[in-house]
């Protein structure tokens, strides 16, 4: 019995191998969330050339961007929304509703788990500093409605079913908690007014401000959501939704 033993029971050769498993483990956790700075062992794989060695500015530019884009734009085929110019107050709510689990947790709900365990690495400062990052970008406008868009409609139904908490120009309220509509893109949009409807956003006993979407949503048909997507596109470019005379 003389073989030669570290602290861990393992032998030196054991005991390289495993630390070369774990910093490629971390490396593999840098790159995919970017927290951390570099890694500290100093086996041959911290060597790695993916692992940055200077870290961009804050976390926006380091975890962010990867789905939402240089310009915080959002990527269909990630199905992350356009989150540049959100106000930090919504930003940081819907980070402690995706951390406590009221949103993001509904099994069938995949792009919410994602941006579920996103928000599950971050720090509040991260979360802060990110959410401040974010609300300075240029909001980037919702596609205008195509040709055959049946504004008026949308008009009537906005000013009737959503006008009331998200404002006459759609860009919500911190009194209401509700969210700035005008900058989202359209799949986004269609996608969110049916989580509410059926219940995969919003519907947790916690949740009183998701609660209001999943009863307002509970009510719009397909072709309503629909309407209501296009509205929200003309409202972006400048329709108004108030009586004439409230003008
Ligand atoms: C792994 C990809 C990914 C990363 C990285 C990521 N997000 Fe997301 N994010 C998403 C997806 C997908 C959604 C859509 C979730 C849904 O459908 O409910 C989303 C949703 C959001 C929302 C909700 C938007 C809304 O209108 O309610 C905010 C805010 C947000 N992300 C901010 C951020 C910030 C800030 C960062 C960086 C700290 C970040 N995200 C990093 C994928 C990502
Ligand atoms: C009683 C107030 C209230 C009414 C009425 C209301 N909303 Fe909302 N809405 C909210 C709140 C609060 C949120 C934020 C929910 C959350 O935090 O998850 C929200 C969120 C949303 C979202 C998700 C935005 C995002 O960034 O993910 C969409 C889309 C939306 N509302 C559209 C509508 C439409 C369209 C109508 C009209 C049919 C409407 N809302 C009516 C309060 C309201």
């Amino acid at each position: 019995m003389k073989r030669i033993e570290t602290s861990s029971g393992l032998s030196p050769h054991q005991e390289q191998y495993r630390r070369a498993v774990r910093c490629c483990f971390i490396a593999g956790l840098i790159l995919f969330s970017g927290l951390a700075t570099s890694c500290s062992d100093s086996s041959p794989v911290s060597e790695a050339p993916l692992v940055e060695k200077e870290v961009p500015a804050g976390a926006f530019a380091r975890v962010c961007v990867a789905c939402h884009g240089e310009q915080g734009q959002g990527n269909e085929l990630l199905k992350s929304p356009s989150i540049a110019g959100m106000p930090s107050w919504y930003i940081e709510e819907q980070f402690r509703k995706f951390r406590e689990g009221e949103r993001g947790a509904h099994t069938d709900d995949a792009p919410g788990q994602q941006m579920r365990a996103i928000a599950l690495t971050l720090t509040d400062e991260q979360i802060s500093e990110a959410a401040e990052a974010v609300s300075k970008l240029p909001v980037i406008l919702t596609e205008a409605p195509g040709p055959g868009a049946e504004v008026e409609k949308g008009r009537y139904l906005f000013a009737n079913e959503c006008m009331e908490c998200h404002r006459y120009n759609g860009k919500g309220e911190v009194v209401f908690k509700s969210a700035q509509l005008i900058s989202l893109n359209r799949s986004y949009l269609r996608r969110q007014l049916e989580n509410f409807h059926e219940r995969k956003r919003g519907a947790a006993g916690t949740d009183t401000y998701g609660n209001k979407m999943v009863d307002v949503t509970a009510r719009l048909s397909d072709d309503e959501m629909d309407l209501l997507v296009d509205y929200i596109g003309a409202l972006a470019h400048g329709d108004d939704p108030r009586p004439a005379r409230e003008r």
